[in-house]
Protein backbone atom coordinates (compact mmCIF):
# COMPACT_ATOMS: atom_id res chain seq x y z
CA UNK A 1 0.00 0.00 0.00
CA UNK A 2 1.46 3.56 -1.06
CA UNK A 3 0.83 5.44 2.05
CA UNK A 4 2.74 8.27 1.01
CA UNK A 5 0.18 10.09 -0.72
CA UNK A 6 -3.44 10.20 1.59
CA UNK A 7 -6.39 8.59 0.22
CA UNK A 8 -8.94 10.17 1.69
CA UNK A 9 -9.14 13.09 -0.94
CA UNK A 10 -9.27 10.78 -3.65
CA UNK A 11 -12.69 9.06 -2.20
CA UNK A 12 -13.79 13.11 -1.46
CA UNK A 13 -12.97 14.33 -4.76
CA UNK A 14 -14.51 11.53 -6.69
CA UNK A 15 -18.01 12.00 -4.29
CA UNK A 16 -17.88 15.30 -5.01
CA UNK A 17 -17.75 14.92 -8.91
CA UNK A 18 -20.75 12.21 -8.69
CA UNK A 19 -23.64 13.35 -10.89
CA UNK A 20 -25.63 12.39 -8.19
CA UNK A 21 -26.48 13.32 -4.40
CA UNK A 22 -24.17 11.10 -2.24
CA UNK A 23 -23.57 10.99 1.39
CA UNK A 24 -20.21 11.54 2.31
CA UNK A 25 -18.99 9.36 5.17
CA UNK A 26 -15.19 9.53 4.11
CA UNK A 27 -13.43 11.95 6.41
CA UNK A 28 -14.00 12.32 10.42
CA UNK A 29 -15.06 15.97 10.13
CA UNK A 30 -17.81 16.28 12.86
CA UNK A 31 -20.96 17.48 11.59
CA UNK A 32 -22.18 19.12 15.08
CA UNK A 33 -21.59 22.24 16.54
CA UNK A 34 -18.61 23.68 18.95
CA UNK A 35 -19.49 24.08 22.23
CA UNK A 36 -20.87 27.84 22.49
CA UNK A 37 -17.69 28.70 24.72
CA UNK A 38 -15.89 28.31 22.24
CA UNK A 39 -17.69 31.00 19.77
CA UNK A 40 -17.97 33.31 22.52
CA UNK A 41 -14.13 32.98 22.68
CA UNK A 42 -13.64 33.81 19.24
CA UNK A 43 -15.93 36.78 19.15
CA UNK A 44 -14.49 37.86 22.27
CA UNK A 45 -10.78 37.82 20.42
CA UNK A 46 -12.25 40.09 17.47
CA UNK A 47 -11.33 42.60 19.83
CA UNK A 48 -8.52 41.91 21.60
CA UNK A 49 -5.21 44.10 21.71
CA UNK A 50 -2.93 44.88 18.73
CA UNK A 51 -0.45 42.51 20.72
CA UNK A 52 -2.51 39.60 21.09
CA UNK A 53 -2.88 39.59 17.50
CA UNK A 54 1.11 38.64 17.56
CA UNK A 55 2.84 35.40 17.96
CA UNK A 56 1.61 33.07 20.96
CA UNK A 57 4.31 31.56 23.04
CA UNK A 58 5.65 28.77 20.92
CA UNK A 59 4.67 26.09 23.27
CA UNK A 60 1.35 27.75 23.31
CA UNK A 61 -0.33 29.74 25.53
CA UNK A 62 0.35 29.32 29.32
CA UNK A 63 -2.61 29.57 30.60
CA UNK A 64 -4.15 26.88 28.00
CA UNK A 65 -0.98 24.65 28.80
CA UNK A 66 -2.15 25.11 32.36
CA UNK A 67 -5.66 24.19 31.90
CA UNK A 68 -4.44 21.05 29.64
CA UNK A 69 -1.72 20.10 32.52
CA UNK A 70 -4.71 20.19 35.21
CA UNK A 71 -6.88 17.88 33.56
CA UNK A 72 -4.06 15.50 32.50
CA UNK A 73 -2.88 15.37 35.92
CA UNK A 74 0.71 16.42 34.48
CA UNK A 75 2.96 19.13 34.94
CA UNK A 76 2.75 21.81 32.59
CA UNK A 77 6.55 21.87 31.56
CA UNK A 78 5.62 18.05 29.89
CA UNK A 79 2.94 19.86 28.12
CA UNK A 80 3.69 21.65 24.28
CA UNK A 81 0.05 22.66 22.53
CA UNK A 82 0.60 21.58 18.68
CA UNK A 83 -1.16 22.29 15.17
CA UNK A 84 -3.21 19.39 15.83
CA UNK A 85 -2.82 15.54 17.16
CA UNK A 86 -1.25 15.31 13.38
CA UNK A 87 1.50 17.63 14.75
CA UNK A 88 1.87 15.96 18.30
CA UNK A 89 1.82 12.56 16.40
CA UNK A 90 5.00 14.19 14.55
CA UNK A 91 7.03 15.55 16.84
CA UNK A 92 6.05 12.56 19.24
CA UNK A 93 7.44 10.04 16.43
CA UNK A 94 10.57 12.06 15.23
CA UNK A 95 11.10 12.30 18.66
CA UNK A 96 11.04 8.21 19.61
CA UNK A 97 13.24 8.21 16.85
CA UNK A 98 16.00 10.38 17.84
CA UNK A 99 16.04 9.34 21.25
CA UNK A 100 15.54 5.47 21.39
CA UNK A 101 17.79 3.25 19.52
CA UNK A 102 16.60 1.67 16.81
CA UNK A 103 15.13 2.76 13.31
CA UNK A 104 11.72 0.77 13.62
CA UNK A 105 8.49 2.18 14.08
CA UNK A 106 5.84 -0.81 15.54
CA UNK A 107 1.98 0.23 13.87
CA UNK A 108 -0.94 -1.97 13.66
CA UNK A 109 -3.02 -3.36 10.97
CA UNK A 110 -5.37 -1.42 10.37
CA UNK A 111 -3.21 1.36 10.77
CA UNK A 112 -4.46 4.99 10.25
CA UNK A 113 -2.96 5.82 7.65
CA UNK A 114 -0.86 8.96 8.44
CA UNK A 115 1.20 6.63 10.68
CA UNK A 116 2.62 4.56 8.07
CA UNK A 117 2.83 7.73 5.28
CA UNK A 118 4.64 9.51 7.80
CA UNK A 119 6.96 6.60 8.73
CA UNK A 120 8.01 6.08 5.31
CA UNK A 121 8.86 9.84 4.71
CA UNK A 122 11.05 9.61 8.49
CA UNK A 123 12.89 6.19 6.54
CA UNK A 124 11.96 4.07 9.44
CA UNK A 125 11.33 0.29 9.36
CA UNK A 126 7.74 -0.41 9.54
CA UNK A 127 6.14 -3.22 11.28
CA UNK A 128 2.94 -4.05 11.42
CA UNK A 129 1.21 -5.87 13.94
CA UNK A 130 -2.39 -7.46 13.25
CA UNK A 131 -5.51 -6.45 15.45
CA UNK A 132 -7.56 -9.04 16.24
CA UNK A 133 -11.49 -9.64 14.20
CA UNK A 134 -12.55 -7.63 16.78
CA UNK A 135 -10.55 -4.63 16.14
CA UNK A 136 -8.69 -5.10 19.97
CA UNK A 137 -4.86 -5.00 19.65
CA UNK A 138 -3.27 -8.31 22.03
CA UNK A 139 -0.07 -7.04 23.91
CA UNK A 140 1.31 -10.39 23.35
CA UNK A 141 1.65 -9.68 19.49
CA UNK A 142 2.91 -6.48 20.27
CA UNK A 143 5.34 -7.71 22.36
CA UNK A 144 6.36 -10.45 19.91
CA UNK A 145 6.87 -7.89 17.30
CA UNK A 146 8.73 -5.46 19.03
CA UNK A 147 12.58 -5.58 19.08
CA UNK A 148 16.20 -3.70 19.40
CA UNK A 149 15.47 -2.17 16.75
CA UNK A 150 12.11 -1.28 17.93
CA UNK A 151 11.95 2.69 18.63
CA UNK A 152 8.46 3.66 18.43
CA UNK A 153 5.47 2.02 19.00
CA UNK A 154 2.15 3.56 17.83
CA UNK A 155 -1.11 2.59 19.42
CA UNK A 156 -4.40 4.72 18.97
CA UNK A 157 -7.45 4.04 21.64
CA UNK A 158 -10.59 4.24 20.69
CA UNK A 159 -9.26 3.08 17.43
CA UNK A 160 -9.59 4.82 13.79
CA UNK A 161 -10.54 2.88 11.79
CA UNK A 162 -11.81 -0.43 13.84
CA UNK A 163 -13.69 1.37 17.03
CA UNK A 164 -12.09 -0.93 19.50
CA UNK A 165 -10.66 0.32 22.78
CA UNK A 166 -7.37 -1.01 24.48
CA UNK A 167 -8.27 -1.34 28.03
CA UNK A 168 -6.45 -0.05 31.24
CA UNK A 169 -4.43 -3.76 31.11
CA UNK A 170 -3.61 -3.50 27.35
CA UNK A 171 -2.79 0.12 27.86
CA UNK A 172 -0.38 -0.94 31.02
CA UNK A 173 1.02 -3.96 28.69
CA UNK A 174 1.91 -1.64 25.94
CA UNK A 175 3.79 0.70 28.41
CA UNK A 176 5.76 -2.20 29.96
CA UNK A 177 6.46 -3.40 26.26
CA UNK A 178 7.96 0.18 25.62
CA UNK A 179 10.08 0.35 28.59
CA UNK A 180 11.19 -3.21 28.15
CA UNK A 181 12.85 -2.42 24.20
CA UNK A 182 13.72 0.84 25.24
CA UNK A 183 11.34 2.21 23.32
CA UNK A 184 8.74 5.11 23.28
CA UNK A 185 4.73 4.54 23.51
CA UNK A 186 2.93 7.16 21.08
CA UNK A 187 -0.16 7.19 22.23
CA UNK A 188 -3.00 8.88 20.29
CA UNK A 189 -6.00 9.72 22.51
CA UNK A 190 -8.01 12.39 19.96
CA UNK A 191 -11.20 9.93 20.34
CA UNK A 192 -11.10 9.61 24.06
CA UNK A 193 -14.49 12.03 24.72
CA UNK A 194 -15.61 9.17 22.79
CA UNK A 195 -16.08 6.58 25.00
CA UNK A 196 -19.33 4.13 24.54
CA UNK A 197 -17.91 1.24 26.40
CA UNK A 198 -16.50 2.93 29.48
CA UNK A 199 -13.18 1.14 28.81
CA UNK A 200 -10.78 3.55 27.36
CA UNK A 201 -7.76 4.03 29.35
CA UNK A 202 -5.15 6.74 29.09
CA UNK A 203 -1.46 5.88 28.81
CA UNK A 204 -0.87 8.49 31.11
CA UNK A 205 -2.03 6.84 34.20
CA UNK A 206 1.43 5.65 33.49
CA UNK A 207 4.35 8.15 34.79
CA UNK A 208 6.92 6.69 32.59
CA UNK A 209 10.08 7.76 30.63
CA UNK A 210 8.84 5.71 27.25
CA UNK A 211 5.11 7.28 27.35
CA UNK A 212 4.13 10.71 25.21
CA UNK A 213 0.28 10.82 24.87
CA UNK A 214 -0.91 13.11 21.71
CA UNK A 215 -4.35 14.60 21.54
CA UNK A 216 -6.70 17.53 20.42
CA UNK A 217 -10.01 19.46 20.52
CA UNK A 218 -10.51 18.57 16.73
CA UNK A 219 -12.99 15.78 17.17
CA UNK A 220 -14.44 16.35 20.91
CA UNK A 221 -15.19 20.37 20.26
CA UNK A 222 -15.79 19.74 16.57
CA UNK A 223 -13.03 21.73 15.35
CA UNK A 224 -10.90 20.15 13.18
CA UNK A 225 -10.30 23.18 11.07
CA UNK A 226 -8.77 25.48 14.44
CA UNK A 227 -6.13 22.90 14.83
CA UNK A 228 -5.15 23.09 18.75
CA UNK A 229 -4.08 19.91 19.54
CA UNK A 230 -1.43 18.95 22.46
CA UNK A 231 1.49 16.10 23.22
CA UNK A 232 2.28 14.92 26.98
CA UNK A 233 5.87 14.58 27.10
CA UNK A 234 7.91 13.10 29.60
CA UNK A 235 9.12 14.61 32.44
CA UNK A 236 12.25 16.96 31.58
CA UNK A 237 13.96 15.75 34.80
CA UNK A 238 13.48 12.64 33.82
CA UNK A 239 15.50 9.66 31.56
CA UNK A 240 13.78 11.14 28.98
CA UNK A 241 14.27 14.68 29.72
CA UNK A 242 15.25 15.77 26.16
CA UNK A 243 12.39 14.71 24.43
CA UNK A 244 9.74 17.65 25.51
CA UNK A 245 12.50 20.42 24.57
CA UNK A 246 13.34 19.07 21.16
CA UNK A 247 9.87 18.68 20.57
CA UNK A 248 9.49 21.94 21.22
CA UNK A 249 12.30 23.42 19.43
CA UNK A 250 10.86 21.00 16.32
CA UNK A 251 7.71 22.86 16.49
CA UNK A 252 9.24 26.65 16.99
CA UNK A 253 11.07 26.06 13.86
CA UNK A 254 8.04 24.85 11.83
CA UNK A 255 5.52 26.81 13.04
CA UNK A 256 6.99 29.29 15.57
CA UNK A 257 3.61 29.28 17.30
CA UNK A 258 0.23 28.03 17.23
CA UNK A 259 -2.70 29.88 16.18
CA UNK A 260 -3.15 32.65 19.37
CA UNK A 261 -6.80 32.90 19.00
CA UNK A 262 -8.06 29.44 18.67
CA UNK A 263 -6.17 28.38 21.58
CA UNK A 264 -7.65 31.43 23.32
CA UNK A 265 -11.40 30.48 21.74
CA UNK A 266 -10.17 26.73 23.01
CA UNK A 267 -9.12 28.01 26.70
CA UNK A 268 -12.64 29.91 27.02
CA UNK A 269 -14.43 26.57 25.78
CA UNK A 270 -12.81 24.33 28.46
CA UNK A 271 -13.16 26.58 31.40
CA UNK A 272 -16.74 26.86 30.18
CA UNK A 273 -18.34 23.52 28.61
CA UNK A 274 -20.39 21.33 30.99
CA UNK A 275 -19.58 17.44 30.59
CA UNK A 276 -22.86 17.53 29.13
CA UNK A 277 -21.61 18.59 25.98
CA UNK A 278 -19.82 15.34 25.24
CA UNK A 279 -22.71 13.39 26.88
CA UNK A 280 -24.57 14.65 23.96
CA UNK A 281 -22.23 14.09 21.43
CA UNK A 282 -21.71 10.65 22.75
CA UNK A 283 -25.05 9.63 22.28
CA UNK A 284 -25.93 11.31 19.29
CA UNK A 285 -23.22 9.11 17.68
CA UNK A 286 -24.90 6.25 20.01
CA UNK A 287 -28.09 6.91 18.09
CA UNK A 288 -26.39 7.04 14.62
CA UNK A 289 -24.65 3.32 15.53
CA UNK A 290 -27.33 1.79 16.57
CA UNK A 291 -29.06 2.84 13.02
CA UNK A 292 -26.39 2.06 10.84
CA UNK A 293 -25.41 -1.36 12.46
CA UNK A 294 -29.35 -2.08 11.89
CA UNK A 295 -28.93 -1.42 8.49
CA UNK A 296 -25.78 -3.51 7.87
CA UNK A 297 -27.42 -6.50 9.98
CA UNK A 298 -30.29 -5.98 7.22
CA UNK A 299 -27.73 -6.16 4.06
CA UNK A 300 -26.16 -9.07 5.91
CA UNK A 301 -22.59 -7.17 5.96
CA UNK A 302 -20.26 -8.31 9.15
CA UNK A 303 -18.92 -5.58 11.39
CA UNK A 304 -18.05 -4.65 14.75
CA UNK A 305 -20.11 -2.59 16.77
CA UNK A 306 -17.89 0.29 17.81
CA UNK A 307 -16.90 0.80 21.31
CA UNK A 308 -15.22 4.32 20.47
CA UNK A 309 -14.60 6.96 17.56
CA UNK A 310 -17.10 7.39 14.99
CA UNK A 311 -16.34 4.72 12.50
CA UNK A 312 -17.83 1.80 11.45
CA UNK A 313 -16.06 -1.27 9.30
CA UNK A 314 -18.38 -3.29 7.34
CA UNK A 315 -17.54 -6.69 4.87
CA UNK A 316 -20.40 -7.16 3.04
CA UNK A 317 -21.06 -9.95 0.97
CA UNK A 318 -18.68 -10.64 -2.07
CA UNK A 319 -17.98 -6.94 -2.02
CA UNK A 320 -14.21 -6.10 -1.40
CA UNK A 321 -12.95 -2.93 -0.14
CA UNK A 322 -11.19 -1.60 -2.93
CA UNK A 323 -11.75 2.11 -4.54
CA UNK A 324 -13.31 0.41 -7.62
CA UNK A 325 -16.02 -1.03 -5.63
CA UNK A 326 -16.00 2.26 -3.17
CA UNK A 327 -16.48 4.18 -6.35
CA UNK A 328 -19.20 1.86 -7.85
CA UNK A 329 -21.25 2.40 -4.02
CA UNK A 330 -20.89 6.56 -4.82
CA UNK A 331 -22.38 5.87 -7.95
CA UNK A 332 -25.13 3.24 -7.44
CA UNK A 333 -26.10 3.51 -3.75
CA UNK A 334 -25.16 7.37 -3.54
CA UNK A 335 -23.08 6.85 0.44
CA UNK A 336 -19.08 7.20 -0.09
CA UNK A 337 -16.89 5.30 2.44
CA UNK A 338 -13.34 4.65 2.33
CA UNK A 339 -11.88 1.46 1.15
CA UNK A 340 -10.43 -0.88 3.78
CA UNK A 341 -7.56 -0.99 1.93
CA UNK A 342 -6.20 2.02 2.44
CA UNK A 343 -5.98 1.14 6.65
CA UNK A 344 -3.73 -1.94 5.19
CA UNK A 345 -4.07 -5.23 4.01
CA UNK A 346 -5.75 -6.85 7.05
CA UNK A 347 -9.42 -4.62 6.27
CA UNK A 348 -8.82 -5.41 2.53
CA UNK A 349 -12.38 -6.55 2.22
CA UNK A 350 -14.20 -3.96 4.70
CA UNK A 351 -15.54 -0.19 4.08
CA UNK A 352 -15.01 2.23 6.49
CA UNK A 353 -17.95 4.48 7.45
CA UNK A 354 -17.70 7.81 9.30
CA UNK A 355 -20.81 8.36 11.28
CA UNK A 356 -20.54 11.83 11.05
CA UNK A 357 -23.12 13.15 8.73
CA UNK A 358 -26.78 13.71 9.82
CA UNK A 359 -27.69 11.48 7.32
CA UNK A 360 -26.70 8.40 8.62
CA UNK A 361 -30.36 6.83 8.40
CA UNK A 362 -30.37 7.84 4.89
CA UNK A 363 -27.29 6.60 3.69
CA UNK A 364 -27.84 2.97 5.82
CA UNK A 365 -31.49 2.82 3.75
CA UNK A 366 -29.47 3.61 0.47
CA UNK A 367 -26.79 0.35 1.65
CA UNK A 368 -29.66 -1.94 2.35
CA UNK A 369 -31.26 -1.22 -1.15
CA UNK A 370 -28.46 -1.63 -2.99
CA UNK A 371 -27.56 -4.70 -1.02
CA UNK A 372 -30.45 -6.36 -1.12
C1 LIG B 1 -6.30 8.53 14.85
C2 LIG B 1 -6.21 9.94 14.42
N1 LIG B 1 -5.16 10.67 14.83
C3 LIG B 1 -5.03 11.95 14.46
C4 LIG B 1 -5.97 12.56 13.65
C5 LIG B 1 -5.75 13.99 13.24
O1 LIG B 1 -6.26 14.79 14.25
P1 LIG B 1 -6.07 16.37 14.25
O2 LIG B 1 -7.14 16.92 13.36
O3 LIG B 1 -6.25 16.74 15.68
O4 LIG B 1 -4.71 16.65 13.73
C6 LIG B 1 -7.08 11.85 13.22
C7 LIG B 1 -8.08 12.48 12.32
O5 LIG B 1 -8.96 11.88 11.79
C8 LIG B 1 -7.21 10.50 13.61
O6 LIG B 1 -8.24 9.75 13.22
Amino acid sequence: MDYETPQFFRVMQYAARADRDVVDMVSGNPDWDPPDGLRDGLRDYAEADADEYQYAPSRGLKSLREEIAARRDVTVDRVVVTNGTGEANHLAMTGGLDHFSGDEIVLTDPVYPYYAGRANFLDAETTFVAAGDDGRLDPETVRAAASDETSVIVVNSPNNPTGAIYDADAMAEFVAIAEDHDALLVSDEVYDHFDYAGRFASALEHDSPNVVATNAFSKSMAITGLRVGYAVFPSPDGPSGDLVDRAATRHMLTNVSGSRPAQYAVERALQTTSPEYYAECRRRLERRIDTFCAALDAAGAEYNRPEGGFYVMARFPDFAGSFENVYELVDEAGVAGMPGEAFGESRSDWIRFALVTPRVEEAAERLGNFFE
